[in-house]
């Protein structure tokens, strides 16, 4: 069983999605967890502690300053005794506790307390879900390293329809599973005993001591393809351009700024089995960085002449020397999406190319949390359903291994 013998906290919060995790309580066990239920006051007027204890078959947590409940399990043991945290449904009001590290309660005291990986679910309506507030609590919740699995889109309990589901008690298994997985390096696995290089995140190229020339890329999509590598057992190193996404976990990551120092840390991090190039990188630097502050000087704004960057990706898959057994380019496009990734395989002499469609008609996929994406290489296209990034990585990582795998077989 995946998580068999771990210890797995679940913090229920007060949702009307609180009766899915019940159902998940299940799944964990299922798979050979151990679960520990903390419910919120909120969670209460949902489920209710008794069908938590019955069915995790653990007493069931409430209140931080319960006598029993201390002398039963303190807080702080609550809080060590777990080798993951999940919070599900995290309504809007616990991720903002969460997020501003309250400690008002006993779920928001044993999420302070603990040391151990955290995954949150979270689920409310749409419109909170969009709140320029949750999306704050958010972005400062994964800088702090904390895991997250949806929310899904589609009808929710009231008449409003969009993201704001709580992801399915199967997906947050599934996600619990690749968060633990990618924390203990994984000794067996598809990619066991391979060294994966995967670039991610923008790059920013100066023009002055205070402007840069950048992209939307926020390096999800790259950060959890790593992720992924290293749960199937991979050795990893991540080139990453600047991004606010977390480390992810068992990965070394080098951190770069430009577009050729991004080509330095690749050619130091080779050889290696698998390159993956999902970095954005800026096709364009100032060709020559001012020393001070260029000013407006009152005339006639002074052209910018640019300098052509070199091509990490095309420089090592053209490699007679050196070149990694599988690389795999991307193509973000905002038109002819398949022709010019076509384009892009031949051009650049890789081996896969994964397009996908970065125009607005495309859902947002820069700095967006899903991608839809199309497989292209010599022996044709495979369009992938949309799906999250994680996923996509997932099921991409999956591929590249058996890819390889065939390929030293000396099968197609
Ligand atoms: N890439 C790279 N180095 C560059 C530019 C791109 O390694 N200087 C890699 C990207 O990481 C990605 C692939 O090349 O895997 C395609 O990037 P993209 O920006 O879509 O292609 P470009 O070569 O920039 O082509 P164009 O701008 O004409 O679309």
């Amino acid at each position: 069983m995946t998580l068999d013998g771990t210890r797995i906290l679940l913090v229920i919060g007060g949702g009307i999605a609180a009766y899915k995790a019940l159902d998940l309580i299940r799944r964990l066990r299922e798979r050979g967890a151990r679960v520990r239920c903390v419910l919120t006051e909120g969670a209460q007027r949902f489920v209710t502690p008794l069908a938590a204890a019955a069915l995790s078959g653990e007493r069931a947590f409430t209140d931080l300053f319960d006598r029993e409940d201390e002398a039963a399990i303190g807080h702080i043991r609550l809080a060590r005794e777990a080798d993951a945290v999940v919070v599900a449904p995290a309504t809007a009001n616990l991720m903002a506790r969460m997020a501003s590290g309250q400690a008002d309660d006993l779920a928001t005291t044993v999420l302070l307390a603990t040391t151990a990986p955290i995954l949150i679910a979270p689920a409310m309506n749409p419109t909170m879900w969009r709140h320029p507030a949750t999306r704050r609590n958010l972005e400062t919740l994964r800088a702090d390293g904390v895991a997250v699995v949806g929310p899904n889109a589609g009808p929710m309990a009231e008449p409003e329809s969009g993201p704001g589901r709580l992801a399915e008690p199967l997906e947050i298994a599934d996600a619990l599973e690749a968060l633990l997985g990618a924390r203990i390096p994984a000794t067996a696995g598809p990619l066991a005993g391979r060294h994966v290089l995967v670039t991610s995140g923008p790059t920013h190229e100066p023009i002055d001591p205070v402007r840069y020339i950048a992209n939307r890329s926020s390096g999800k999509q790259g950060h959890a393809i790593a992720a992924a590598a290293a749960a199937a057992g991979a050795r990893v190193t991540l080139v990453s351009g600047p991004v606010t996404v977390p480390d992810p976990p068992g990965v070394a990551v080098v951190r770069v700024e430009t577009a050729r120092e991004m080509e330095a840390a690749v050619e130091a991090a080779l050889p290696a089995d698998v390159g993956i190039f999902a970095a954005a990188v800026a096709d364009w630097r100032a060709a020559e960085e001012a020393p001070s502050k260029r000013k407006k000087d009152g005339g006639a704004p002074a052209p910018l002449a640019l300098a052509l960057n070199p091509d990490i990706l095309a420089g090592v898959a053209q490699r007679t020397d050196g070149r990694p057994a599988l690389v795999v380019g991307f193509a973000a496009e905002t038109d002819d999406v398949i022709a010019n990734a076509r384009a892009k395989l031949a051009r650049k002499g890789c081996d896969l190319v994964v397009a996908n469609d970065v125009s607005a008609a495309g859902g947002g996929v820069m700095g967006g949390d899903h991608n839809t994406v199309h497989l292209v290489d010599a022996a044709g296209v495979e369009s992938w359903a949309r799906a999250g990034k994680d996923e996509v990585a997932r099921r991409l990582v999956d591929r590249i291994a058996a890819l390889l795998a065939a390929r030293q077989e000396g099968t197609p």
